[in-house]
């Protein structure tokens, strides 16, 4: 129920000006005012109570025997009296971030303590220590789901979660924990979420486990990650490693259900070569995990063999070679993420055949996905994409490569993309291509091109053979050509089409053939649109781009053709033209173009129709200059 009063105020001084204010006042859900303690008096029969962001700093008894869930984040509650809780039989949830829970902790303590049958606990950013922690986990049998989120604790010990063992969920991140003593997690034995991101930890020596399910580790300052390989089953899935200091592959569980693993912006590669990460790995694992002292050269990893991993990341490492034997054993990969290291060829160099199979198709039978952006790769050997029987995205933006000349598949200076039969994405943005020959991409499947970017790019004619009738988007953007340059073929599956920021006088007609749905034109050299064509395009296409050009104001039945169709123009806010010298935009131009070009409308002014009209004003002028005479005489 709601009361409200509403005040208004007019001035008139020429004309009248209201302003009105309502305030309203509410029974509940309770509204945000300010309260310095808790409202005594409220509906017995309330479930849910929001109390957030009211600037509540103590907590008195609450005598709400069905209220389920109460949130009371964001206030600057220091004290909740002990028996605070007592009458809150049904409550199940309890929202208590960010709030001022490291005073008092006694008796906050006491009061948390009485509330057994929780589910769910936020105490996230309350500054709490280790000693507050654990105190306030005191008799929560029945939590699931706890978030310890931006507080100060520093290590977690069998204690800790003493008596909520029924957990699924923690969430740690963000504190300062660097260490965990064996036993801390192990009797959880329903914890499927650990999130420890943002803490302090430096290793982890023997990852033990089996019931978790999300492990994030991220943001730590883990050196190794080492698991005893005894034949017990893991659930883990997704592990998050990413933001650490790993030097080598983490070594998961033998038995292990692993399917995304993200190492990201760790030191990986930085050691001479794989062979060498790989004994160095297998001697800090005999140094650590005890027991089995005689690991074998590859047993460490073997188990990778039959792990169902489909992702991993390995962006932002220090790889100079690609770490084939690992990554081969690899066999569901789908998705490989090894942007921003320090490839320059890709090579294979099979020392030992046999040892990898010999058959370059069973290598990366699975990868679909393969970013390799921000390297400086120039060569891949053909035989690389061999080995990649399903590849159908590939990502070597801001790299070195050159797409080699017909015939050319072994020169070590450029890259044979042709007969890679399942490739639908490629992108070779700011890649300083020169030139782009005929057939570069024959025999692909591509349907993403992306050529932007490669400033001194010559096309010659037939590039896009073979891709014509497959290529749903190209982009050209920044590729210095000018209409005089660009051929482009009929293509009839185009629906996005890139040609911004180059030197474009005219669109080619080629155009008509495809439907396209997205054009960028920006940044042109446009004084013009063809009409028709425009009107061609009108029923398929949906955004067209046009700011940048140099477009006259006076010459724009393009712009009554647009203006008559459902195409969106995104920044036609930025966009202008020319009348008489001077520059207008374009929104104006549409708005009211009678406005403009008083003397050029859409007929032009011939030269016939200019003289009448000087003679007419010579004529005025000539009389004005003679009457003015006979007035002074
Ligand atoms: C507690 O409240 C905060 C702020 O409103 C919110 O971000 C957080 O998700 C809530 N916690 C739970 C467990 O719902
Ligand atoms: C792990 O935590 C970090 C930081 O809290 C977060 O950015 C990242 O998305 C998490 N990783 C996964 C896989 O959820
Ligand atoms: C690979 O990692 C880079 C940098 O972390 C990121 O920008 C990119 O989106 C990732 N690629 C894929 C395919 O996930
Ligand atoms: C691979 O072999 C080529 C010659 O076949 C050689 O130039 C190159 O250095 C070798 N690369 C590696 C990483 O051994
Ligand atoms: C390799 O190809 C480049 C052009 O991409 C050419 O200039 C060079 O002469 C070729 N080298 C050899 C050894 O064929
Ligand atoms: C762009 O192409 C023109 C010729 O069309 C050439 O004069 C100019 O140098 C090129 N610019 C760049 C940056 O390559
Ligand atoms: C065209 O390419 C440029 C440069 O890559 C990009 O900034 C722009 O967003 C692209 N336009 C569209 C419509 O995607
Ligand atoms: C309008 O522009 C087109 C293309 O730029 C040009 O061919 C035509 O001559 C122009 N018409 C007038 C009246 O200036
Ligand atoms: C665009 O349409 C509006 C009304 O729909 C009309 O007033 C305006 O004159 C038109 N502008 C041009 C350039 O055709």
């Amino acid at each position: 129920v709601c009361v409200c009063v509403c005040v208004c105020v007019c001035v008139c001084v020429c004309v009248c000006v209201c302003v009105c204010v309502c305030v309203c006042v509410c029974g509940h859900p309770w509204n945000r005012q300010a309260r310095h303690t808790t409202p005594l008096k409220m509906d017995m029969k309330l479930r849910r109570l929001d109390l957030s962001k009211s600037f509540i700093r103590q907590l008195h008894t609450l005598g709400l025997p069905h209220l389920q869930q109460l949130d009371l984040s964001y206030n600057q509650l220091d004290l909740i009296a002990e028996e605070a809780f007592i009458n809150l039989a049904q409550l199940e949830a309890l929202n208590l971030s960010k709030n001022a829970l490291y005073n008092n902790v006694g008796r906050n303590g006491r009061a948390l303590r009485s509330i057994g049958g929780l589910r769910r606990l936020d105490i996230s950013l309350n500054n709490l220590n280790d000693e507050a922690v654990e105190l306030y986990l005191q008799n929560k049998f029945s939590l699931i789901h706890l978030d310890l989120t931006g507080n100060g604790i520093t290590a977690l010990t069998h204690n800790t979660f003493k008596e909520c063992q029924g957990l699924k969920t923690i969430i740690a991140a963000n504190n300062l924990i660097r260490d965990i003593e064996p036993g801390t997690f192990e009797p959880l034995m329903r914890l499927e979420t650990l999130d420890l991101s943002q803490n302090n930890l430096a290793h982890i020596c023997d990852f033990q486990l089996h019931q978790v399910n999300y492990l994030n580790l991220s943001q730590n300052s883990i050196e190794f990650f080492m698991t005893r390989q005894d034949e017990e089953l893991f659930r883990l899935e997704i592990l998050d490693l990413s933001d650490n200091k790993l030097f080598y592959f983490p070594i998961v569980p033998k038995f292990i259900h692993l399917r995304y693993l993200y190492l990201q912006n760790n030191m990986i590669g930085a050691l001479n070569s794989e062979a060498t990460m790989i004994s160095e790995a297998r001697s800090v694992y005999k140094e650590i995990v005890i027991g089995k002292a005689n690991t074998k050269y590859h047993e460490i990893f073997s188990n990778w063999r039959i792990m169902p991993l489909i992702y991993i990341d390995l962006s932002s490492n220090h790889f100079r070679s690609v770490p084939f034997e690992t990554l081969s054993l690899l066999t569901s990969l789908e998705t490989l993420n090894f942007s921003r290291n320090c490839l320059q060829n890709i090579e294979l160099n099979i020392t030992k055949p046999g040892q990898l199979g010999y058959n370059y198709r069973r290598l990366f039978p699975s990868l679909r996905h393969l970013d390799l952006q921000k390297n400086s790769l120039r060569y891949i050997t053909p035989l690389f994409f061999k080995a990649l029987p399903k590849l159908e995205t590939l990502n070597l933006q801001a790299n070195s490569v050159k797409p080699c000349p017909p015939g050319n598949g072994h020169n070590m200076s450029c890259v044979a993309f042709r007969q890679i039969k399942t490739l639908k994405h490629l992108n070779l943005e700011d890649n300083g291509i020169q030139v782009l020959y005929a057939n570069t991409f024959e025999k692909t499947s591509l349907a993403h091109l992306n050529l932007a970017g490669n400033r001194h790019m010559v096309l010659e004619e037939g590039t896009l053979e073979g891709v014509q009738g497959s290529l749903q988007s190209l982009s050209l953007s920044a590729t210095n050509v000018s209409s005089r340059d660009l051929s482009l073929p009929c293509m009839p599956a185009l629906s996005q089409l890139n040609l911004s920021n180059n030197h474009l006088d005219s669109i080619p007609v080629s155009l008509s053939c495809s439907p396209l749905r997205v054009l960028d034109l920006s940044n042109n050299a446009l004084v013009s649109l063809n009409p028709s064509l425009i009107r061609a395009m009108s029923s398929h296409l949906s955004a067209l781009y046009i700011r940048g050009n140099r477009f006259d104001c006076c010459n724009a039945s393009w712009v009554t053709v647009l203006n008559e169709s459902r195409v969106n123009l995104p920044d036609l806010s930025e966009a202008k033209c020319a009348v008489q010298g001077e520059s207008v935009f374009l929104a104006a131009y549409i708005e009211s173009p009678s406005g403009y070009c008083l003397f050029q409308t859409t007929v032009p002014v011939t030269v016939g129709q200019r003289l009448i009209v000087f003679i007419f004003v010579m004529t005025i002028v000539s009389m004005l200059f003679v009457f003015t005479r006979l007035w002074w005489t």
